[in-house]
């Protein structure tokens, strides 16, 4: 410590914009950008009553990836559930639950069988998550692929974000770590690593197959950051895709653990869309890599694999109650303890996000008292995004311009425009890219809300825009189909 007095500060705020950290600042996360945050003063205005100052009368957050935010009803069983988490004492009354209230015994039996591990729901749980959520998670895996999982293995989050956060944190050493990240990509990944102040290994993704990997860009991608110095240590992949709505074949699974085991690089494999999923099945990388190390012990011993998931996505669609869970596969026991430590410094994941966690990976089952209403809710809420899907594709591909991959996955729709030259021109006048500037326009004339390619990353001189297809009705898309027009008209 210096000797000298310590220094004065002028009079006036410690924090302006050029002293803090400089890693926020470069962090970029368009998804709720300038033209969302747009999007919520237009929403205003038409809540003040002023539809005349707009020429449209809603605001679609077709944005992000909210689906209760867009009306998609809560799973009743979850929140029967959690009504009783939440005040315990309605438990003392369970004829008024089961006369008045329709609340079916095992939603009363989960509800006791959750409070008797977790005590309260406002209490901390264990730093890695309440074990009987642990254990659901385990038993939820091992179905899915046909492999032991152990709960000591998972980690509870608040979301797949938190999770993201902690692995990024405890994998990136210092500004020279790199993580492979597709491109297009959910821009949580970029964020994350710009914080960190860690590298960002870009590979691209191929839009003409699906938006599948291309291990020649991936291995370009590497190839060209190691020997500029960069310790590349992991390779994010998301399947099914955001913002790509792509779902990946076993080929393409197979080929990033191969490239991962080649090179010794973890996977991240974000799987937060795997019920999503409309053309094609969704295969886990866990199951991948079990198979691959039942063929090869050798090749896939020492492969360290993190897999994350959440009950935002899907058909449970909760984000606001932040839940989520990772798995670790093959990682040191040593660092496992860091990662143990770091989600302690937490101290733990919301525990009402935990029970939701527990009831998406063990739902009502088949003959159980709340199964027929709960299979009718997630069917119809997959019957609904199936069809929105299919009916903004169709849109799409009637748009001059305009190129659709078929959505095989996910929420999102990523269509390529292209953008007449004057557009470009008048975006460039404007000091805004020609993606941020028609999807500015968009919003201008119709009140949709989408998100630019550029905050996703997309090929130079390539265009695109992201819309979910969460939004309920049809009226929206044909509100973009006839903006499109009338760009294209303005700017032939
Ligand atoms: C690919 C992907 N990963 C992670 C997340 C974060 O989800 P949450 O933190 O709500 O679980 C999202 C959210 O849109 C996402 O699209």
């Amino acid at each position: 410590m210096s000797s000298s007095a310590p220094q004065q500060r002028p009079p006036g705020k410690v924090l302006n914009i050029n002293n803090i950290n400089s890693s926020v600042k470069a962090a970029k996360y368009a998804v709720r950008g300038e033209i969302a945050i747009k999007s919520d003063e237009y929403r205003d205005i038409l809540a003040r009553g002023q539809k005349d100052k707009l020429p449209f009368d809603s605001v679609i957050s077709a944005n992000i990836g909210n689906p209760q935010q867009l009306d998609q009803k809560p799973i009743t069983f979850f929140r029967q559930v959690a009504s009783l988490l939440e005040n315990p004492l309605l438990l003392e009354h369970e004829d008024v639950l089961v006369n008045s209230l329709d609340y079916k015994p095992d939603v009363i039996a989960r509800a006791k069988k959750l409070l008797a591990d977790v005590q309260s729901v406002g209490a901390y749980s264990q730093s890695q998550g309440a074990p009987i959520v642990r254990e659901s998670v385990a038993r939820f895996i091992e179905e899915r692929d046909g492999y032991p999982s152990d709960p000591k293995d998972i980690f509870l989050s608040a979301g797949a974000s938190g999770g993201v956060s902690t692995l990024l944190n405890v994998i990136c050493a210092d500004s020279s770590s790199g993580v492979l990240v597709p491109i297009p990509q959910y821009p949580l990944y970029t964020a994350t690593l710009s914080l960190l102040n860690a590298q960002c290994v870009p590979y691209y993704l191929e839009e003409a197959q699906g938006w599948s990997t291309n291990l020649k860009e991936i291995h370009a991608a590497h190839e060209k950051a190691s020997a500029n110095g960069t310790d590349v240590r992991a390779i994010v992949i998301i399947n099914p895709g955001n913002p790509t709505g792509s779902t990946l074949t076993a080929e393409d699974v197979r080929g990033v653990l191969e490239f991962a085991a080649e090179k010794g690089l973890v996977i991240l494999a974000d799987e937060v869309y795997q019920t999503n999923v409309f053309e094609g099945e969704f295969l886990s990388f866990k199951r991948v890599l079990r198979d691959l190390q039942k063929e090869n012990p050798e090749k896939f011993k020492h492969v360290e694999l993190a897999s994350l998931h959440s009950i935002s996505k899907g058909m449970v669609g909760e984000c606001g109650h932040r839940g989520g869970y990772f798995e670790l596969v093959g990682f040191d026991d040593a660092v496992v303890q860091e990662i143990y430590k770091f989600v302690s410094i937490q101290l733990c994941p919301p525990v009402i996000g935990q029970a939701i966690v527990e009831m998406m990976v063990n739902p009502p089952r088949e003959g159980e008292p709340s199964f027929e209403l709960y299979k009718t809710e997630h069917v119809g809420i997959y019957q609904g995004l199936l069809k929105r899907a299919k009916a903004l594709h169709e849109a799409f591909k009637k748009m001059e311009g305009v190129d659709c991959q078929s959505p095989t996955g996910s929420m999102y729709l990523f269509p390529t425009i292209s953008l007449p030259p004057k557009a470009i021109e008048q975006a460039k006048s404007e000091g805004r890219t020609p993606d941020e500037f028609y999807a500015l326009r968009m919003l201008d004339a119709t009140g949709v809300c989408t998100v630019p390619g550029s905050g996703f990353g997309q090929r130079p001189g390539e265009y695109h825009f992201r819309t979910t297809f969460l939004a309920p009705g049809t009226d929206w898309v044909g509100r973009i189909v006839s903006f499109h027009e009338k760009f294209m008209d303005e700017f032939r």
